[in-house]
């Protein structure tokens, strides 16, 4: 993906925020609703798809493979697909942008499908690892015809001819492998199981029982799950509604608690137990957030959230947590500055494969920006002062969330706090700082 020249914003302290506001709809789900559209026999209609260009890439790539992707309105799209195992083979490279998401997701629907396609990405996607779909999808009967250095992208991929169904343990919580594996499955005879030791977001399984497949969870040890999905299902077009997405909302929320006599409503946030270990952690925290108008929306839960400025204290945030809140950990290293106290952050092994090596860029902004923390090993150690100096520049490495994060800091900190580029915010919350701004924060 090509994106605009490096565009640096400041964020200042800011009075009260206040007002409400939905964030654009989930990612995770906005990606699995175009790839379902596409594998189903006829038309999907979605409402509320997040049109950022991580999303716009999975729905240009459903073009390529073969079904018709069609903009009816804002967030309405419809989708017209070719059926399990009928995508044709692509002309072009699927390009995925800054989206490991889309691409692993999509990698694994080729895998099953008998056709040649090749993957690949901006400079940050081409860091990341591939090898753990490659693994995977390479048992089921695909082949990576070739691969960048260390199996990273671009990667063409050849597709299974007769996709065998396997039983596959994650080797990390991913839901990202996972959801390649059973789309990977789809097109395989009989069972395809993927164990995993964690539970990680289950949006896949969700909309997989949506559209009609049989799939059946079942508990595996203290953490995990064990799912089962019956291959070669026909998958029957199902309208979508994508409700706002948890990882969006928790920048505004986080500015909410720590700029004071804030106030400020998130509606139609999904809380789906699988995501919401930001607001456990919070809560633990001491932070004043209350779910109002709890409702449930085909096969998802949402609420609106009522998020008030809050004095919050240091946690410690056990590693098993980390599944339900991997995208959350910088913006709760910005809550933990404005803490009292330390908060530790264990188990965070998989932040070092983000968008960027998201380990790394926190700890980097936060000294920067005159708070003290610490890396030890895989966990990430923030001492809260209950207030952040500022005044720092924050280097964002073509990542959306650090960029997001640190323009959070900077609407509470003493000094203004500048991010070196936000273009990235676009690939997952176009109108980020339009809403913030809505909400009364200093951004320019
Ligand atoms: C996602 C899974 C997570 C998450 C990403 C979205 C998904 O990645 O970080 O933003 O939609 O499946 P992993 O599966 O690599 O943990």
């Amino acid at each position: 993906m090509d994106h605009a020249a490096s565009s640096p914003l400041t964020a200042r302290r800011s009075g009260p925020l206040q007002g409400r506001l939905r964030v654009p709809g989930d990612k995770s789900i906005s990606h699995r609703a175009l790839i379902f559209g596409a594998l189903a026999v006829g038309e999907t209609r979605i409402s509320g798809l997040l049109e950022g260009a991580d999303v716009l890439n999975t729905g240009q790539a459903m073009r390529a493979l073969g079904s018709e992707v069609e903009r009816t309105g804002e967030g309405e799209w419809r989708v017209h697909g070719v059926g399990v195992g009928g995508f044709q083979e692509p002309s072009g490279v699927l390009d995925f942008g800054n989206s490991a998401t889309g691409c692993r997701l999509v990698m694994g629907a080729v895998a099953g499908c008998p056709i040649t396609a090749t993957f690949d990405g901006d400079a940050s996607l081409r860091k990341r690892p591939m090898q753990r779909i490659l693994d995977p999808v390479a048992r089921i009967g695909a082949r990576a015809l070739s691969a960048g250095e260390g199996a990273r992208l671009p990667i063409t991929l050849a597709g299974a001819r007769e996709p065998i169904p396997i039983v596959y343990r994650t080797p990390v919580p991913s839901a990202q492998i996972k959801s390649a594996v059973l789309l990977a499955g789809l097109a395989a005879p009989g069972a395809t199981t993927v164990i995993e030791a964690e539970a990680s977001r289950d949006h896949t399984e969700r909309l997989l029982a949506h559209f009609g497949a049989e799939v059946v969870v079942e508990p595996e040890g203290e953490h995990g799950r064990k799912i089962t999905l019956k291959g070669e299902p026909e998958l029957i077009p199902a309208p979508v509604v994508v409700p706002a997405d948890p990882s969006s909302a928790a920048f505004p929320m986080v500015a909410a608690l720590i700029v004071a006599g804030s106030e400020v409503i998130l509606t139609d946030v999904m809380t789906n137990p699988l995501r919401t270990g930001l607001i456990t952690t919070l809560r633990e925290m001491g932070a004043d957030i209350e779910a109002l108008n709890i409702r449930g929306d085909l096969g998802e839960e949402m609420a609106d959230l009522r998020v008030r400025a809050s004095a919050l204290t240091g946690v410690e945030v056990p590693p098993a947590r980390a599944p339900s809140m991997i995208d959350e950990y910088p913006v709760l290293a910005v809550a933990a500055a404005f803490a009292e106290g330390t908060t530790v952050m264990r188990g965070l092994k998989e932040l070092r494969v983000k968008e960027s090596d998201r380990l790394a860029a926190v700890a980097e902004g936060l000294k920067a920006n005159g708070v003290a923390v610490e890396i030890d090993g895989d966990d990430l150690i923030v001492h809260g002062k209950g207030r952040a100096q500022g005044g720092g520049t924050v280097a964002t490495h073509m990542d959306h969330r650090i960029a997001m994060s640190f323009l959070v800091l900077g609407l509470a900190s003493e000094k203004p706090v500048k991010v070196d580029d936000v273009s990235f915010i676009a690939t997952s919350f176009p109108a980020f700082v339009t809403m913030m701004r809505g909400l009364g924060a200093d951004l320019s």
